[in-house]
């Protein structure tokens, strides 16, 4: 491990290759996203850009290459670890307890964070109960920032598609990242919604000293969140860039923004 973890960026990616059998779904992906950065990843279907969010959330390991993480090589890293390390995501098929409330989900997440107590929760101490009461307002105050708060009581599989997609986000904010990696998050929203969105993570971003990468395919969402962009096409990096630089990018154009498919 180097000692230069300051000078370092948050996240690098180094020459990484992701294979499944035959199938080459990464192809030596090099880039950086520092600190306070929203970063976009676009590309076509089948691209890999979910591939490479298990492999920074340490879903799947990388065939080839390192990941860095403020200049410390990840490898054989589990998600949990990743997670404390600072690394939350969320997924592009939702992974809510649908039976449960929407409070009950973010105090789920929360519950997850260490903390001392195992022997207070059999004891049902005073000390235990303060903590539950603080983790439910916790819980409380993140609902409000993602606008659920009025429906904290609700169950999860109740809600709609829109605002499952804000209590992933605030289920991934319960575990205090330092980078929250979002999988389509403005999948299924109108677009009045995606616009909310849109101005939601630049606020939360500010208020939870936030960088973020958003996968979306919603590209003039990107183009007006994001500071820097990286296109995938078939596991290759073809383009890296501010949007401008994105959206006048003549293979871009030929491979998403503008091609046959
Ligand atoms: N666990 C796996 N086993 C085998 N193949 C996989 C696996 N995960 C992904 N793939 C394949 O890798 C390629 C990239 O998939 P990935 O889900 O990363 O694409 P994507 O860019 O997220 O696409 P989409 O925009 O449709 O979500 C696809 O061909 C996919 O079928
Ligand atoms: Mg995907």
């Amino acid at each position: 491990m180097s000692g230069q973890a300051s000078a370092a960026p948050l996240l690098e990616l180094r020459q990484i290759s992701r294979q499944f059998g035959g199938l080459q779904a990464l192809s030596e992906v090099s880039f950086q996203v520092e600190q306070g950065e929203i970063f976009g990843l676009i590309g076509p279907n089948g691209a890999g850009k979910t591939t490479l969010f298990n492999l920074l959330s340490g879903v799947t390991p990388a065939s080839n290459g390192t990941i860095h993480w403020r200049g410390q090589a990840m490898q054989g890293l589990s998600p949990d670890r990743h997670n404390r390390l600072g690394i939350a995501r969320t997924f592009q098929n939702l992974r809510l307890f649908t039976g449960l409330s929407v409070l009950e989900n973010v105090l789920v997440a929360l519950h997850r964070q260490p903390q001392g107590g195992k022997l207070d929760a059999l004891l049902n101490s005073s000390r235990f109960r303060r903590r539950q009461s603080e983790l439910r307002e916790r819980a409380l105050q993140l609902l409000e920032e993602l606008g659920l708060a009025d429906q904290a009581h609700r169950q999860a599989s109740g809600l709609a598609y829109g605002d499952r997609r804000r209590l992933e986000i605030a289920r991934a904010l319960a575990t205090a990242p330092a980078l929250l990696l979002l999988d389509e998050p403005a999948a299924g929203m109108n677009p009045r919604e995606k616009e909310q969105l849109c101005e939601l993570l630049a606020q939360l971003r500010q208020r939870h000293q936030l960088t973020l990468v958003v996968i979306e395919h919603h590209v003039p969402l990107l183009m007006q969140l994001c500071q820097r962009l990286a296109v995938l096409d078939f596991g290759r990096l073809i383009a890296l860039g501010t949007p401008e630089q994105i959206q006048r990018d003549p293979r871009v154009i030929e491979a998403y923004l503008g091609g046959s498919r």
